[in-house]
């Protein structure tokens, strides 16, 4: 029998890569999803997988006896995370069959702020002032209570793609903010109940970053440190992500300091994380950190910036192989997205030309889809890749080619 990994979902935009790592490696790759879901996925997808099993992620405990089973009888020697909802259940797996993983005891942490806040706390590890309330009254006497200055955010404790996330001025906006953070119950595609418990914390002000680790028997070697950018104002919206950020090495040696403080607090041990931060006058602070792959591509770009593969990394963590993770090149990649902030029907995209340095442009769209929806700002049409020999010049080109692209709608 052939190695296996069980991947579980597929839904991040990481998770082919990460198949394909792993049949890169010879590695064979099942996936754990309801078969519904399954349903949808494409059929260059299915095509390389070895396996499915079909289970029911709103039952964790009966999922995982089932998922134990199918691991034991099929050869499963890794356990991989495809969406981040399922990153709990993937750690508990892992620890139940004896495989790679994370520390089981804190697994709803890497994936719960509250229970991550509480953790951070415990361990001091530069975060922001938190305070978790399942009641508005409760919001508002706790933060009278923490005295901490406004703007404060708002936000749930256990979604993601920053749904529900807001900057609030004053006590006035409190009210509406915690609703539109109580409004999403359930997780979607696979109808997981989510904690609604409703965080209020400290603004960190400052430019984001995120860092790409992969953790191998507790040691951690950390791929890149990400530059974030964003469409400014208090809760912003990504426009893309660029490696390396632009940080002197005392910057770069104090942010991976305080990774390495919220990735041990959290019980990270063999796999990905992905972990995203603000360097506040203060020094660095963790906004959250997730024991999957990132999202918005990540991967891709710190694989051409790097020529490490942080999914090939992950697939030889989760199987016990140590991970090829030493820089082949010292480059630069930067990705942003293409989006829109307008309503309609999708005709395609303008200005859309090959240019020397782009290695990617793709669409999310087809011809005939609807765009828009009342949760975000912009939707995300598609995005270009660049790579460079310097970041300043991938962030150059790669904003220019986007501002030369139009999204073509009808109303
Ligand atoms: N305490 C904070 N101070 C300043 N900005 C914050 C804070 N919390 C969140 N943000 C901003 O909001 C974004 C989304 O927040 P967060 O990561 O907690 O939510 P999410 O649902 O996991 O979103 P995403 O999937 O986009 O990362 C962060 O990337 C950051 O830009
Ligand atoms: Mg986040």
């Amino acid at each position: 029998m052939t190695r296996g990994v069980l991947l579980f979902g597929a839904e991040s935009s990481a998770a082919e890569d990460v198949v394909d790592a792993a049949r890169d490696l010879g590695v064979s790759v099942h996936l754990a999803t309801h078969p519904e879901v399954y349903d949808r996925y494409t059929d260059a997808l299915k095509k390389k997988l070895a396996g499915t099993v079909f289970t029911d992620f709103r039952s964790p405990w009966t999922a995982l006896e089932e998922l134990e089973l199918y691991c034991t009888t099929h050869g499963i020697c890794g356990v991989l995370v495809g969406w981040e909802f399922l990153s709990p259940l993937a750690t508990r797996l892992a620890s139940r069959l004896g495989l790679p993983g994370h520390d089981a005891d804190r697994a709803d942490a890497v994936r719960n702020k509250r229970d991550m806040a509480d953790l951070f706390g415990k361990y001091a590890v530069p975060s922001p002032w938190c305070i978790a309330a399942t009641s508005l009254d409760a919001a508002v006497a706790g933060i009278s209570a923490g005295r901490i200055a406004f703007p404060l955010v708002v936000k749930p404790a256990e979604n993601a793609g920053s749904v529900g996330v807001a900057v609030i001025d004053s006590l006035d906006e409190l009210p509406e903010a915690f609703k539109r953070a109580q409004r999403w119950s359930h997780e979607f595609p696979y109808g997981i109940a989510l904690d609604t418990t409703v965080l209020v914390q400290e603004y960190l002000d400052g430019p984001e970053f995120s860092i790409e680790t992969v953790a191998f028997e507790g040691a951690f070697d950390h791929l890149a440190i990400t530059q974030k950018f964003t469409t400014g104002g208090g809760i912003c919206e990504e426009t893309g992500h660029t490696v390396p950020a632009q940080l002197d090495s005392a910057a770069q040696t104090s942010i991976l300091d305080v990774v390495e403080q919220g990735l041990t607090a959290l019980g990270v041990r063999n796999g990905v994380a992905h972990t995203e931060l603000k360097v506040t006058p203060a020094g660095p602070r963790i906004i959250e950190v997730g024991a999957r792959p990132p999202g918005g591509h990540i991967m891709k770009v710190v694989e051409h910036a790097t020529g490490v593969s942080e999914a090939r990394g992950y697939v030889q963590a989760a199987i016990g192989l140590r991970p090829d993770t030493r820089p082949l090149r010292t480059g630069a990649a930067a990705i942003r997205f293409i989006s829109t902030a307008k309503h309609g029907v999708f005709n395609g995209l303008s200005g859309a030309h090959p240019v020397r340095g782009v290695v990617a442009l793709q669409s999310y769209a087809a011809p005939g889809d609807r765009i828009g929806n009342d949760y975000e700002r912009f939707t995300r049409i598609g995005h270009v890749i660049v790579r460079a020999s310097s970041s300043a010049e991938a962030n150059q080109l790669a904003d220019d080619v986007v501002a030369g692209i139009s999204v073509d709608l009808e109303n």
